[in-house]
């Protein structure tokens, strides 16, 4: 699939997400000339609008959510917009959305609405004509809460979809710095060699959070770090960092590589994992409430898990991946440490050599540092004395002049040019979900419960031991 859609249908975009994120992108590739002029957007929701009225109410996202500097073209932009009323859930209304999106040929859908609707919508698109070959869909999370409810998701989208039209969306992989993981590891040659368990000692992922439930209280205490974050993102990490080269960058070649990595996740057992929840402290420079007055109950989810994970294959054999994600931790950081071993034989006597390290800044921060061993200028007669040094690659300094994206800015032009390789296939969806069921099945069937932290920590101290005996701390 590689035709260029002509109208983009917005399913739920009165919501909260088209508001903060996809309205504010579009609007982003508008203003750099990214989308074609004859791009027409069609924003669909139950509340009753007319075009104007929409047009108004994305004006007002748009300066609640975009930077003065970036909305030049934000008229210009409006113009594109139009919107029809729709209850999802009811046949009615769907020949009027065709009327406004015309015939299905060159559509790119996007389901920004509960996956409960997702079915209801497809059946509706499908009876509209909105289905056919010329239109492609777009999921977002949670795209289901296990295994089966996951394939009922996928089933429901596939009887109206083929895989190669749909586009899973996990919005870590339109992150600059993720892509960029991608061409430092097959864009140069030092690193390939020693990418391997003969020379990596382990791998650190931490995505922390200082945020806590914010407004979505029914959803996450449903859900829990494990299956809000480590399901989807910090598993789509670990594939990036663990995959073999694919032969090409093409979407089927680089996800037949990360597929593979997430078959061969070796099950967790319950001492390699740890779940936390927050209590009342400080993050993020404010006095805030424990999760269970947030919630106003108690509740055994966990907003923390750290895990020591494993890739059973020749590449990764004894290498520990460490993974930690939590809300309300001590600031908000996602990275990557990939750290090295000690060199065979050390000639410096004197001096204690680091071993080599690769951090991957995601965010805040968007950079790559490598530390090295070099020698600290000076006449020493003594040995020589020694400092690890970084060498960085500031994204910033590096791209002067460009401003940040937003993830979705890359997933919506994919999708608008029928790129898949940044979504997710069902395959990785499936074997993302079989091990995460595994993993809830082992703390139920061990009746563990989340150990409590304080908010604005880095989680609870289990999280700290679960390194420690190895001999490894945290990066912070
Ligand atoms: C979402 C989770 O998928 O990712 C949220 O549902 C989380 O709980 C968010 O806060 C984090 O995204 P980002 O881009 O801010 O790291």
């Amino acid at each position: 699939m590689t035709a260029k859609a002509h109208t983009l249908l917005l399913f739920g975009a009165t919501g909260d997400l088209s508001q903060r994120m996809l309205l504010p992108s579009l609007c982003a590739l508008h203003t750099d000339e990214l989308i074609s002029e004859n791009l027409r957007i069609v924003g669909t929701a139950r509340s009753e609008m007319s075009d104007s009225e929409f047009r108004n109410f994305a004006r007002d996202a748009l300066e609640k959510h975009m930077p003065p500097e970036r909305r030049g073209h934000m008229a210009d932009f409006l113009n594109r917009l139009s919107y029809q009323h729709l209850d999802v859930t009811t046949p009615e209304g769907y020949k009027e959305l065709a009327e406004k999106t015309g015939p299905g040929d060159d559509l790119a859908i996007f389901l920004s609405t509960a996956p409960s609707l997702f079915k209801p919508t497809i059946q509706g698109l499908q009876a509209a004509g909105l289905a056919g070959e010329g239109a492609r869909i777009s999921l977002e999370k949670p795209l289901g809460t296990d295994f089966a409810s996951s394939c009922e998701i996928n089933d429901a989208v596939a009887e109206a979809f083929p895989e190669d039209r749909i586009f899973r969306i996990d919005h870590y992989l339109g992150k600059e710095t993720v892509q960029n993981l991608l061409a430092l590891r097959f864009a140069n040659l030092m690193f390939e060699p020693l990418w391997r368990s003969q020379y990596i000692d382990h791998v650190q992922i931490t995505v922390a959070e200082t945020v806590g439930l914010e407004s979505r209280v029914a959803y996450y205490d449903d859900s829990g770090a494990l299956r809000d974050m480590v399901q989807n993102h910090m598993l789509q990490l670990l594939a990036l960092v663990a995959m073999e080269p694919p032969s090409s960058f093409t979407a089927d070649a680089v996800r037949d590589e990360k597929v593979k990595v997430l078959r061969a996740l070796r099950p967790i057992s319950v001492e390699e994992s740890v779940t936390g929840q927050y209590r009342g402290g400080a993050s993020g420079g404010e006095i805030v409430p424990g999760y269970d007055e947030e919630l106003g109950k108690h509740s055994d989810t966990e907003t923390f898990v750290a895990l020591k994970a494993h890739v059973d294959n020749w590449r990764w054999r004894g290498v520990p991946f460490y993974l930690r994600t939590g809300k309300r931790l001590h600031r908000r950081v996602t990275e990557i440490l990939v750290q090295f071993k000690q060199v065979p034989h050390s000639i410096f006597t004197d001096a204690r050599l680091k071993p080599n390290a690769l951090l991957i800044g995601i965010q805040p921060e968007e950079n790559i540092s490598f530390t090295l061993m070099a020698k600290v200028p000076g006449l020493e007669q003594e040995g020589m004395s020694l400092r690890s040094v970084p060498l960085d690659i500031a994204m910033p300094d590096a791209f002067t002049g460009k401003h940040k994206r937003i993830a979705y800015e890359r997933l919506l032009l994919d999708l608008i040019h029928g790129d898949q390789t940044l979504f997710v296939r069902r395959d990785e969806v499936e074997a993302q979900w079989r091990w995460i069921d595994a993993i809830r099945k082992t703390w139920a069937d061990d009746g563990l419960t989340p150990k409590t932290y304080t908010a604005g920590s880095w989680g609870p101290s289990a999280a700290i031991a679960l390194t420690e005996r190895d001999g490894v701390s945290w990066h912070e």
